[in-house]
């Protein structure tokens, strides 16, 4: 019986599809909202659940990029976003694996959801032919840090701003 419960509510990872987006615009409002102390990310358009959903339709129609959602009972609880991204023309790699919008809902954290959906974001780059992955995260954002720390992501660049 035991087993069988903790079977129903594992967390499983799945490509997303075009019926999870309005779930999925949720989880990036929560993932702003995460951030409301952060010069960038705390500027909030006023209709930013319209434009979520807008945003997330087209960027799940897109073939150059993927999404994946963690679920539990059903339930999306986690996201990553995975693109094809094109490099510095002057540079290698010539495409790299972006990652962005990654979020998992605060229940089930530190349970290893991040690393099953980044477990999916690296089998989708590497049948891509990627090479190498790259993301940004808030400075003012210990989660992230620790969390990008612990899945071999190291600091190579900084995002500077000054008000004009
Ligand atoms: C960052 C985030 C995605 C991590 O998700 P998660 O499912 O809890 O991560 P995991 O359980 O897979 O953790 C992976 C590793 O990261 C590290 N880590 C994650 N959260 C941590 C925390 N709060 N403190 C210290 N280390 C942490 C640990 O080393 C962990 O491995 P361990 O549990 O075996 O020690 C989640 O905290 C989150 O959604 N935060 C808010 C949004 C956010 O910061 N998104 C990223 C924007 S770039």
């Amino acid at each position: 019986m035991a087993r069988a419960a903790a079977a129903r509510t594992r967390v499983r990872v799945r490509p997303a599809t075009m019926a999870d987006a309005e779930r999925i615009a949720e989880l990036r409002l929560a993932l702003l909202a995460e951030h409301r102390s952060n010069a960038i990310y705390s500027r909030l358009r006023r209709d930013a659940p319209a434009r979520a959903i807008e945003l997330t339709r087209d960027q799940l129609a897109s073939e150059r990029e993927a999404m994946f959602v963690a679920t539990k009972d059903d339930r999306i609880v986690g996201l990553i976003r995975c693109i094809d991204q094109r490099g510095h023309r002057l540079l290698r790699p010539a495409r790299f694996a972006l990652i962005s919008t990654v979020y998992v809902e605060p229940a089930v954290r530190r349970r290893g959801v991040l690393r099953s959906l980044m477990d999916a974001a690296v089998a989708w780059s590497r049948e891509r032919g990627l090479t190498e992955m790259r993301l940004q995260n808030a400075a003012d954002n210990p989660l992230a840090i620790a969390a990008w720390d612990a899945l071999g992501f190291r600091v190579v660049e900084q995002i500077r701003l000054r008000p004009l």
